[in-house]
């Protein structure tokens, strides 16, 4: 096996199989209940068929180190296994499973993470025969997200979303539901052992937890209303797991949304308003990123909080160009957009190449960027230095008023509320003077209030300029 990060020190202590990382929401608590870092072993298997070689591995191997950085443990060895044929029981050859359990005794590795997705026998068996918590890529990322989820909806969605990956995996103990904490117990626990699955108590939970959070929706989708009538146009930034889409945010909000070199940095989406250069106003959010393999159940526990990219006027998907594997995750973002019922044949996708600084200091052979799926147009852009920013903000009103149409309307005088409609939801182009009983206004309307204009103005708009 090669062995790709250094180790760490030999450990003096015995080998024991953890006792639990307990992770609590806030930093103070963080502090009061954690013990030392996990010390963990990253396993990333390399499947191969007849000697081919998966291309995407190596920046697949790179991205499993930083999902295991996104969450505070001790990672002591990093190795790429090649797996020629899986195996039910165990997934790797019983000769591997002997060399990792030498080698992890060796090291006292608590915890092992497996960069695929295993059956919970596998998962079991793999536990028993390496002494150490084993964890798939499903269960990693849960638990991220677990841990990164800030608001209440977002809390109970995660929670949602494990209780129904663990529902396969009764062997497992139930610690989190005693628990509160932001992880959701795959890292263990006191007394993890001990205490019996109980499919009653987890149905019951995950009734409670549906309840509550279609409660949470109603609640949101009451207060949304008022947001649905802002006039402003809303641009969603989309895009895979850090490719730069707070650091885009900041820089055009002036916001500090957490910009990190850790994925899912954000979880909930975050809106605010911003001036286009022609002095149109925009709301634009900043969303989670999206990843491979990310589970289905957790794309549909995050809708709601993606709910702004559905109803987006245009969106922004943000693309790490300096990443050699860009154009699956593009593909994999389109995936993502696609279960959540966006389609870019009536939504414009502007797609930023971001990280362009970074290009050229990267060897020759990073592939070209070319627009995957339906692209209304392509910027190249840093985030970081700010270059083409301007052509972004261009692209956005292009996109916008692409989609619009411009009308005039003749409101007669009396029509108080009528003109104070058209000034919140539409762009008022021109104001002619008052005629005798009418003023003419020019407007650009967005696809959004297109119909609600059409049925108010019906009969007053005597001259359509575009279509
Ligand atoms: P998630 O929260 O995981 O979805 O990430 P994100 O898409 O919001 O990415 P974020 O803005 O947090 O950026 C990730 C990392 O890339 C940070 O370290 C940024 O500083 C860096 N970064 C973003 N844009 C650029 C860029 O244009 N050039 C370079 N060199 N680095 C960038």
């Amino acid at each position: 096996m090669s062995e790709k990060s250094s180790r760490g020190d030999v450990p003096q202590k015995p080998r024991h199989v953890p006792q639990g990382v307990e992770f609590a929401r806030g930093p103070e608590a963080f502090h009061e209940r954690r013990k030392a870092p996990t010390r963990t072993a990253l396993i990333s298997p390399e499947i191969r068929t007849r000697g081919t070689k998966n291309s995407d591995s190596s920046s697949r191997f790179d991205e499993f180190a930083s999902l295991a950085r996104a969450i505070r443990l001790n990672i002591i060895s990093h190795e790429l296994v090649p797996v020629r044929n899986t195996r039910p029981s165990t997934f790797f050859g019983p000769g591997q499973v002997s060399t990792m359990a030498d080698e992890f005794e060796q090291n006292n590795i608590e915890l092992v993470l497996v960069d695929t997705a295993l059956s919970p026998v596998q998962q079991r068996n793999l536990e028993r025969d390496l002494g150490a918590k084993v964890l798939d890529r499903t269960a990693l990322i849960l638990e991220i997200f677990g841990e990164r989820a800030a608001t209440r909806e977002g809390v109970l969605q995660v929670e949602l979303a494990h209780l129904n990956y663990q529902r396969s995996r009764l062997v497992r103990s139930w610690t989190h539901l005693e628990r509160q904490r932001g992880g959701f117990g795959f890292l263990g626990g006191p007394g993890e052992t001990q205490i019996e699955a109980d499919r009653r108590q987890l149905r019951d939970r995950v009734a409670s937890l549906e309840k509550r959070i279609e409660k949470i929706r109603k609640t949101r989708a009451m207060q949304r209303k008022p947001r649905d009538a802002v006039p402003f146009p809303l641009v969603a930034l989309v895009g895979y797991t850090n490719a730069g889409k707070s650091t885009i945010f900041n820089l055009l909000t002036g916001a500090t949304v957490m910009a990190k070199d850790v994925l899912f940095a954000t979880l909930d989406t975050t809106v605010r308003k911003v001036r286009l250069p022609h002095g149109k106003d925009i709301i634009i959010s900043d969303t989670v990123g999206f990843i491979a393999d990310l589970p289905t159940d957790l794309v549909a526990a995050f809708r709601a909080t993606l709910e702004e990219v559905v109803l987006a006027d245009v969106i922004i998907h943000m693309r790490d160009v300096a990443n050699p594997d860009h154009e699956s995750q593009a593909k994999q973002v389109l995936a993502v957009l696609a279960d959540l019922g966006v389609n870019p044949e009536t939504t414009p996708v502007i797609e930023a190449w971001n990280k362009i600084d970074l290009r050229p200091k990267l060897k020759a052979d990073l592939p070209a960027p070319k627009p995957v799926g339906t692209v209304e147009t392509t910027v190249e852009i840093s985030a970081l230095t700010g270059q083409g920013v301007p052509q972004l903000l261009s692209a956005i009103e292009g996109a916008l008023a692409k989609g619009s149409r411009t009308f005039d309307v003749h409101i007669p005088h009396e029509q108080g509320q009528n003109i104070g409609w058209l000034y919140e939801h539409c762009e008022v182009l021109e104001q002619a003077a008052p005629a005798k009983t009418t003023t003419t206004y020019s407007i650009r309307v967005t696809p959004r209030h297109l119909s609600e204009f059409l049925n108010r103005f019906n009969g007053q708009l005597s001259r359509k300029t575009n279509s």
